[in-house]
């Protein structure tokens, strides 16, 4: 029985030498401390010894079972630590993983410079619905149900009464509704027509919106304060000029061209040969619509304008395309860093 342990010590060493993977080391362990592995064997066999011989011959298997348990899991561990080193292993020769920084929409810039422009002249900010009540879209604007202007502003009606905004105009009335005067905002936002899609149009667009009101406001001011604007989003080389224009809910109106930037004003392709490019109407709100709303005619006047955002970002871009903005073409709006 010595000898077979002594054996049995060897041959499990010498096997375990030479060992090189999990899998081969689980093949041992079946065959030498499985449930009728080698050593549960040699331990069956001390029933049929002397017993002088059982203690002695009991312990000293007992041992080598122990020691060959102890030696597997060691060769184990060295295993384990072996494969999960290589998964932790960091190549720090590979280059680092590219992540794409999205940027501003050039709209998105537009409204953020007009509202920071506006802001440096005491305006606030206000938010209005995208969906609208026709009382406000037009009735309160000056424009009954029978009006001509409506025609141009082929709109999108959810109900007789209920429409997608053709302006950000509302936003006029509902601010005085909701304030005495003196009022100074801007109001920037979606707008939907019923267009038909080209360079120049889409059902969607945003608008910009300002009114002022206050005891003594007269349309200087708003020559003031619209020249200012231009030169601070155009460039201060850029001029501007004021001609008539009709808007039911101003009374005088006007429409506001800045020069063009091509031909400095002598004309040209991009200019339709004017020298001037037109980017906003404005004008002195309408009596009619400050009483609407409430407000004291006797005693407040005021301006109000309204620009689209796209075709100011199309001339401060130099866009010719109205539909590149609504196209999501990263070449395109990662020029806007
Ligand atoms: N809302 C008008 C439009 O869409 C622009 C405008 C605003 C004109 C304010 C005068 C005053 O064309």
């Amino acid at each position: 029985m010595d000898k077979e342990m002594e054996n049995l010590r060897e041959k499990f060493f010498k096997k375990m030498a030479s060992i090189k993977n999990r899998e081969e080391l689980q093949r041992i362990r079946n065959e030498y401390l499985g449930r009728k592995g080698i050593v549960a064997q040699m331990l069956k066999k001390i029933t049929s010894l002397s017993p002088e011989e059982k203690p002695r011959i009991g312990e000293l298997l007992n041992k080598i079972k122990r020691d060959f348990q102890k030696t597997i899991a060691e060769k184990d561990n060295d295993f384990l630590a072996e494969n999960s080193g290589k998964e932790e292993q960091v190549d720090i020769s590979i280059p680092g993983r590219n992540f794409m920084l999205g940027t501003t929409h050039p709209i998105e810039l537009i409204l953020k410079y007009t509202e920071e422009i506006f802001m440096g002249m005491g305006f606030c900010i206000v938010d209005g619905p995208e969906i609208e009540l026709d009382y406000y879209n037009f009735e309160a604007l000056n424009i009954p149900k029978d009006h001509p202007v409506r025609d141009d502003q082929d709109s999108f009606y959810i109900t007789p009464d209920i429409l997608l905004r053709t302006q950000t105009s509302p936003m006029q009335v509902r601010t005085m509704e909701s304030q005495p005067p003196p009022v100074r905002i801007i109001s920037a936002g979606k707008c939907y027509r019923r267009d038909s899609i080209d360079n120049t149009h889409t059902p969607m667009f945003h608008q910009i919106e300002g009114l002022a009101v206050d005891k003594d406001i007269s349309l200087a001011d708003l020559k003031g304060v619209i020249t200012e604007f231009c030169k601070q989003i155009f460039g201060k080389d850029r001029i501007t000029r004021f001609r008539p224009g009709y808007f039911p809910f101003v009374e005088p109106g006007v429409e506001v061209d800045v020069s063009c930037q091509l031909c400095q004003g002598l004309g040209c392709q991009s200019c339709g040969y004017s020298g001037w490019l037109e980017i906003m109407g404005a004008g002195m709100v309408h009596p009619n619509v400050l009483e609407m709303a409430g407000y004291n005619v006797e005693k407040y006047t005021g301006f109000a304008f309204g620009m689209g955002a796209e075709r100011i970002a199309m001339l401060k871009y130099g866009i010719n395309d109205i539909r590149l903005f609504f196209e999501n073409d990263l070449r395109f709006l990662n020029q806007f860093k």
